[in-house]
């Protein structure tokens, strides 16, 4: 960063808005060149603020004119300077009006308005209507909104804003036509969307519990027509879905999905106008596999649930991000539970906690749920804020169970709607619902890191008693020391040796307990005491997952291999076979014992596969080993390239060990006619045919290439596409071509074909990627394609690693190329440099050197140089 460097926001400097806009009235002039956008606002004094004079405006576009009351400022009557409007000596209330110029064809940052394909489409979270006009760019601020659309008929056909539609009609020579919206809910700017151009519609109903007939539509270019009915069937979904379980329905008459090739994130729930990546709309069965068509479902039902937890009720401020994330993640986590198999989506979200979010909490971009500061709010769409935050909101949901919960939300809602508040608020309706102190589990919202637990039990035979002492402690993270205890609920259960369950009983109760039972731990060391107990119980910890910790029991293998086989509770079988897998890996990684896997591991593997097929989702999780980064994290200086090949030998050493079975439940689960409900089959064929592949002198690429051909649908295509992108084959450049061949205009399809080969173990995967930058599916622009290559390269600890350096010159090459066109994505990609700490001194150096490079760089954009400096402290 060149002069003067970016300074940061602090929580503790909140302070209300000392103006309100009431009203806002846009109107959108589109024309070849640019956009020209008149806004006209009913401003007034806060009378909640101290009283000024002194109006300040966010904004960052080129303003053209400002009137007060209808009068033309003179530019002495104003001053611009560092993306604020200072209007001095401003009325109680007054009309402003404000003339900007936007090109939205030369915006490649994707905030605010730009062009796509020929379209226009905004994004405004979090601070993006500042780049559309001068505003009070600011959650709690909220206004009513109305948006006039003016543009070319033939070019910008479809014009949507929020709202409802008031009027449309032609302008006087008909080339053009208008479209006018009005939103009857106030909003914050952050939530304001428009869209213009030419789109195909898929149009449906729902009617509400309430009788509301409410037209739902998802638009999206003419081509992809053919992707849009999952995406329909899920909304209708998750509109039932949270009338059944939270008793909320919908709220205009109109619900509209778009989709856009060109997009930052995930999606974005701009109040009745929905915008969304292609990625999260758009699927069928010969583009889509399996795994999209959850993530369809799961993002459509998250941006709907964002109407009332998030719309409805917002944030007071961008520190409370999680009040909305936390909480709506929560919700679609729900329902995914609701719509799949409940045990597998909670390995599957504690799995991707575990394996991102954890390491995020150990590394030098650490932050609360609720973050103290900020440089960049992009940079704070966090997995920390979401993934955690909807831990901290499940947790809550496990002390107070699920009708608790309910009287919570209902409580939020009544004290709330309409309102911008705070995490608190939100603690404090569940906490008056239910009666309950929540005092000190609010410090999950405040201290970060993952707590840990060192548990462990002592047996008294005479009198039939086992104890459980848990310590908690949680390590330092940057600004914070010392943390003081969390408010942990633990679900315990008891194993008998012969695999049935044993009550949960404290001395103080007077029945038998329950066979999982909640402890509330609360201090930084405490002790159960469990009574009524024959036998000396074998005990299964953090059951579901409870709570976002670390839990650490000195449980012996043959132990860990009975949780496997008996545990009830099917999150903690599949916990116990990973940790046993955990143990081996890094055994084998340090070099101690034989340089082979156990006998233990191997048996409790071919156990699994013997029963897999009563839940082939569940064994495909639980027959996969634990993931390189998450390895990563468990061992100091590693060696990262070692790690990976540990990894890749223990993988082969288990084809090997049950090479039958592999090849028996590959061919199970395959010839068959696609059904939807098959998911968990195809999973487990393909991990077995993954296996396989690795098998010497294996026919896998016969197998592969077999089931390529025949496939109907795309999660099969990419398995066997999958199963040899290690290899250096014939079949597998004879696959890879067919797939580029036969996709080559399906961009979604073209992502995972860039994302296989940056994953590959191949030695030459920097080459490859290098030159798949120049295919003609690739752009620097597009933030799908650069995640899909560089960012899965990123994702490579092999690759990214390499002992060279020549990974990281290449990942910072390509930051500072893409930071000039989009600081978002380059502060994303930038990231793969936070867990610098973990690596050998040698690869820490080479990384260091190259973080300096970038943090040098001429006109580095704030969001990277938030991400850079944070890791070179
Ligand atoms: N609120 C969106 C969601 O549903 C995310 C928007 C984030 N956008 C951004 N540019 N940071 O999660
Ligand atoms: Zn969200």
């Amino acid at each position: 960063m060149s002069a003067s460097a970016p300074v940061a926001k602090y929580l503790k400097d909140y302070r209300p808005a000392p103006f309100l806009i009431d009203r806002v009235d846009l109107e959108f002039d589109i024309l070849d060149s640019h956009t020209s956008v008149r806004a006209r606002m009913v401003v007034k004094r806060n009378p909640k603020a101290d009283a000024s004079d002194t109006l300040q405006l966010d904004g960052s576009a080129e303003l053209v004119a400002v009137r007060l009351d209808g009068e033309a400022l003179a530019p002495s009557a104003w001053t611009l300077a560092d993306e604020v409007l200072t209007l001095p000596g401003v009325p109680e209330s007054f009309i402003l009006d404000i003339e900007t110029r936007l090109e939205p064809a030369a915006n490649t940052s994707l905030m605010g308005l730009y062009a796509s394909n020929g379209n226009l489409y905004t994004q405004c979270e979090p601070e993006g209507f500042r780049k559309i006009t001068y505003y009070l760019d600011r959650p709690d601020v909220m206004a009513k909104f109305s948006t006039t659309l003016i543009a070319d008929r033939q070019r910008f056909p479809v014009l949507l804003s929020n709202g409802n539609k008031v009027g449309e009609g032609l302008t006087e020579n008909r080339k053009r036509h208008w479209v006018k919206w009005v939103d009857p809910y106030r909003k914050p700017a952050y939530l304001f969307a428009v869209v213009a151009g030419k789109l195909s519609v898929l149009r449906d109903h729902y009617t509400t519990r309430g009788g509301r007939k409410v037209t739902l539509e998802i638009y999206v270019a003419p081509a992809d027509m053919d992707k849009t009915a999952h995406a329909m069937s899920s909304l209708k979904k998750s509109m039932q879905w949270d009338e059944q379980v939270f008793g909320l329905e919908y709220d205009l008459d109109t619900y509209m999905i778009v989709a856009v090739g060109d997009f930052n994130m995930g999606a974005m729930e701009n109040k009745g106008l929905n915008i969304f990546n292609t990625k999260f709309v758009l699927a069928n069965r010969e583009t889509a596999t399996d795994f999209d068509f959850e993530g369809v479902e799961a993002v459509i039902a998250h941006e709907y649930f964002h109407n009332w937890t998030g719309n409805r009720v917002t944030c007071r401020d961008w520190f409370q991000l999680s009040l909305k994330e936390g909480l709506t993640v929560f919700r679609d986590q729900e329902f995914s539970a609701d719509m799949q198999s409940r045990a597998v989506k909670r390995i599957e979200d504690a799995r991707g906690l575990r394996a991102l979010q954890f390491p995020e909490d150990a590394g030098p971009t650490a932050h609360p749920v609720r973050p103290e500061s900020y440089i960049e709010m992009n940079n704070f769409y966090t997995l920390t804020v979401y993934e955690k935050g909807a831990e901290v909101v499940r947790m809550i949901h496990t002390l107070v169970g699920a009708a608790g919960f309910r009287q919570g939300m209902d409580l939020y809602f009544r004290r709330h709607d309409g309102q911008a508040v705070t995490c608190e608020d939100f603690v404090a309706a569940m906490a008056d619902a239910n009666h309950i102190d929540l005092t000190q589990f609010k410090r999950w919202y405040s201290q970060a890191g993952t707590p840990v637990l060192d548990v462990s039990l002592d047996w008294f035979a005479e009198g039939g008693a086992a104890s459980l002492t848990v310590r908690q402690h949680c390590p330092d993270t940057p600004g914070q020391t010392d943390k003081l205890p969390f408010h942990i609920p633990l679900a315990v259960g008891l194993l008998a040796a012969d695999g049935s369950e044993l009550p949960v009983t404290l001395a103080s109760d007077d029945a038998p307990g329950p066979l999982t039972r909640v402890l509330s731990v609360t201090e930084a060391e405490q002790t159960f005491t469990f009574v009524g107990l024959n036998e000396k119980p074998l005990p299964s910890l953090l059951r579901n997952f409870s709570a976002p910790v670390r839990l650490n029991y000195a449980y012996r293998d043959e132990e860990l291999a009975f949780l496997c086989a008996h545990d009830s509770d099917a999150f903690n079988r599949w916990e116990a076979g990973q940790t046993l897998a955990t143990r081996e890996l890094l055994r084998l990684y340090r070099g101690e014992g034989e340089a082979t896997l156990s006998a233990c591991l191997i048996d409790a593997f071919a156990q699994l596969l013997d029963h897999a097929d009563s839940d082939p989702a569940f064994a495909a999780l639980a027959l996969t080993l634990p993931a390189e980064v998450e390895l990563l994290e468990l061992q100091d200086h590693a060696d990262p390239a070692r790690l990976c090949q540990v990894r890749e030998q223990a993988r082969a050493e288990l084809a090997q060990a049950l090479a039958e079975r592999w090849d028996a439940a590959w061919r199970r689960h395959s010839g068959l006619a696609f059904r939807h409900e098959d998911a968990g089959r195809r999973a487990l064929k393909n991990l077995a045919l993954s296996y396989l592949a690795l098998l010497p002198g294996g026919d896998a690429g016969a197998l592969a290439s077999q089931q390529y051909q025949q496939a109907d649908n795309m999660t099969d295509r990419m398995g066997a596409l999958a199963a040899l992108a290690d290899s250096h084959s014939h079949a597998r450049d004879t696959l890879f071509a067919d797939f580029a061949q036969r996709f080559a205009d399906e961009a979604l399809v073209m992502d995972k074909w860039f994302t296989l080969q940056a994953g590959s173990r191949r030695q030459d995967v920097l080459r490859t990627v290098t030159a798949l930058m120049e295919h003609p599916a690739f752009a620097l622009t597009n933030p799908n394609k650069v995640r899909a290559l560089i960012g899965a390269f990123g994702r490579n600890l092999a690759a990214f690693h390499a002992a060279d350096g020549s990974g990281y010159r290449f990942m910072a090459d390509q930051v500072l190329a893409i930071d000039a066109i989009n600081p978002q994505v380059a502060s994303r990609l930038v990231s793969c440099f936070n867990r610098r700490s973990r690596v050998e001194p040698a690869r820490a150096e080479l990384m260091r050197v190259e973080l300096a490079r970038v943090l040098a760089h001429d006109g580095l954009s704030r969001d990277v140089y938030e991400i850079v400096s944070k890791n070179l402290n």
